[in-house]
């Protein structure tokens, strides 16, 4: 994780340095720092804690210069303190790094360079980083260029790293592996980021590294990149970005997730747009149309994903399998990724990833295509890593997600998701004429159904008044509610801290009921369509209990009504495109609860948005 910064140019670089650091904020918040040259000597500031502790430790240094970086740690190796706060320095005082990732052999490093004398301040897998550079540069009188990629490739691990040399302060030398890395290219200046946000409002063009490529970014000099391994150029490709700057700021809300939490609607909409046409009875996505036959011949389809987007893989297999009657099967990355799966050539893989940039995910993904397998990409962030690594995909248009908590690339992920088991369903002719229209149509009444769940929110926040003590909560849903069941509790946990844990609801009586007292409370997913009945006896056998119910019904219920403490109504829709709806309510009951608790909603501890270590 962490998000690094730098600016080479004509401008003051702390200001960009600072602001860039705050868009990546969501990238981890353990600690941040700085350094500058100001013409003569390096500045550095950092500290532990969020930018805005660094800025206020900044006041009381004069941080003048044209190229410097910044970086925002989320821990790895060392905890969080000033001392292990990026920028480091190597043993000379001339090198400073910047790094993202893990050196995973830093340890062997470290005891080679400190039999050769080179002490270390920090626990850092970094600073071995930045005393080996030192050492290749000094030992074969190297320029720094080349002895970044002389000490990477002694390097094993992951990293996005930006270096300079205060005695040759007009370059700075960025390489990748692993780790996100892109170079925003302006008229005599350069900017680079972990992603575009800290410089959109700079230039629209925009680089961005493969994994084992490294760049020498320096002014008067054409820029080049390297292949780390064997020196061979590679020509830089300059993509044009479409991201604007209100799509990252607060836009008047409190926080970046209840922003998020409303713009489902929209996004929703750009989901589909252009791909979704009730009126004609079409599904056009050129990634699989352009792959139409690997899909329609796949023995099975292996849907590999982390967390929310894992969940929304859970909700994609009940929905392929029923409307495609393709097999599915849901892995967790970090598990298919270490267990020597079964996968041939016929297997159909697709990866979900908000970011586009989880490390276990990405490693499943190359599993499987070393395997020979197929693998589909559905990300949200444009020329991620995942969406560059897979063969062929559909983006989610959700615009940048930038609250640690998933909320709006959940839905578009469904979104992305319905629209292939519908495009595959048709082509193998799974669902009947009508069928297949009235999911087209109902897919295109979400937005609108989504806004009306919105409103919601005061109720979700008068529940919240009532729980947000607790120190438990169960969520309970059955077939598509089940995954969002587990999403509601994830979302709590996640920004409240609240232990709570999702089930079938027809699980309990297996376990978890023992839990039930007049203390517990169960948030219940409930709609009309889908398995109403069984789910009504489940609420049934938790009153019995004298559990606290919250109920999500579908508008007018009157069976549950009657059962539940609290109800919330949220719009009909049929039982598949259900989940799009009910998750709506969970996700503002937990925000509330969690801004009730006074905690961190858009970065909760010890969590990052973009999740680049395994
Ligand atoms: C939870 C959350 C995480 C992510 C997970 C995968 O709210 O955001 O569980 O879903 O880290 O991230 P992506 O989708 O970027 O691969």
């Amino acid at each position: 994780m962490c998000g690094i910064v730098g600016y080479i140019g004509f401008r003051e670089a702390y200001p960009i340095i600072i602001k860039g650091l705050k868009r990546l904020e969501y990238r981890g918040y353990d600690s941040a720092g700085l350094i500058l040259f100001d013409g003569s000597d390096l500045k550095l500031s950092k500290t532990k804690g969020k930018v805005s502790d660094l800025e206020d430790i900044s006041k009381e240094i004069t941080l003048n210069g044209n190229i410097g970086m910044g970086h925002t740690r989320w821990a790895t190796h060392g905890v969080p303190n000033d001392v292990n706060s990026h920028p480091h320095l190597s043993n000379s005082g001339n090198l400073a790094i910047i790094h993202n990732g893990i050196i995973e052999n830093y340890a062997p490093l470290k005891k080679e360079l400190i039999k050769r004398g080179y002490i270390f301040h920090s626990d850092t897998d970094t600073e071995v980083l930045v005393n080996l550079i030192e050492e290749v540069q000094k030992k074969d009188n190297l320029k720094l260029g080349k002895a970044v990629q002389v000490a990477l490739n002694q390097v094993v691990g992951a990293y996005a790293i930006c270096v300079f040399d205060k005695k040759n302060p007009d370059e700075i030398i960025v390489a990748r592996l692993g780790s996100p890395l892109a170079i925003g290219v302006g008229e005599n200046e350069f900017f680079i980021a972990s992603d575009a946000s800290p410089f959109i409002e700079y230039t629209s063009n925009a680089i961005y590294l493969e994994d084992e490529e490294m760049a020498v970014v320096g002014l008067n000099k054409p820029l080049k990149i390297r292949k780390i391994k064997d020196d061979s150029l590679v020509d830089p490709y300059v993509q044009e970005l479409k991201m604007n700057l209100e799509q990252i700021e607060k836009g008047g809300y409190d926080h970046f997730m209840l922003k998020e939490i409303f713009e489902q609607p929209s996004v929703i909409k750009d989901t589909y747009r252009g791909r979704l046409h009730a009126n004609l009875g079409l599904i056009q996505m050129a990634g699989v149309e352009d792959n139409l036959e690997k899909f329609l011949n796949a023995e099975r389809i292996v849907i590999v994903a982390c967390g929310t987007s894992w969940h929304a893989g859970l909700v994609a297999e009940y929905i392929i399998e029923e409307f495609a009657r393709i097999s599915v099967e849901v892995e967790y990355a970090s598990e298919f990724r270490y267990r020597n799966p079964i996968i041939n050539k016929n297997d159909v893989v697709i990866a979900i990833s908000q970011s586009g940039e989880t490390a276990d995910t990405l490693a499943a993904i190359k599993l499987a295509k070393e395997k020979g397998a197929f693998v589909f990409g559905v990300c949200n962030v444009v020329g991620s890593s995942i969406s560059r690594e897979t063969h062929a995909g559909a983006y989610t248009h959700a615009g940048p997600e930038i609250g640690v908590a998933s909320t709006k690339a959940f839905t578009t992920q469904i979104t992305v998701l319905a629209m292939i088991a519908l495009r595959l369903a048709k082509a193998k002719g799974t669902l009947t004429n009508s069928d297949f229209h009235r999911y087209l149509q109902e897919l295109e009444l979400i937005p609108d159904k989504v806004a009306e769940a919105l409103g919601t929110n005061d109720k979700a926040k008068e529940i919240a008044t009532i729980f947000k003590d607790a120190p438990n909560c169960l969520y309970l849903g059955r077939g598509y509610n089940f995954p969002v069941a587990l999403e509601g509790a994830l979302k709590l946990k996640e920004i409240s801290y609240i232990h709570a844990e999702g089930y079938p609801a027809a699980e309990m009586k297996h376990g978890p009921i023992a839990l039930i007292d007049e203390h517990m409370p169960v948030v219940v997913i409930a709609p009309k369509q889908g398995h109403y009945d069984k789910v009504v006896s489940n609420i049934q056998e938790i009153k019995s209990r004298s559990g606290k119910i919250i109920a999500v019904v579908t508008k007018g219920d009157t069976q549950v009504r009657e059962l539940a403490d609290y109800v919330i109504e949220i719009p009909d829709t049929s039982d598949a495109l259900s989940p799009l709806l009910t998750t709506i309510p969970l996700q503002l009951l937990s925000y509330h609860i969690a801004v009730m608790r006074g905690c961190n909603v858009d970065q909760p501890r010890n969590l990052a948005k973009s999740v680049t270590v395994e």
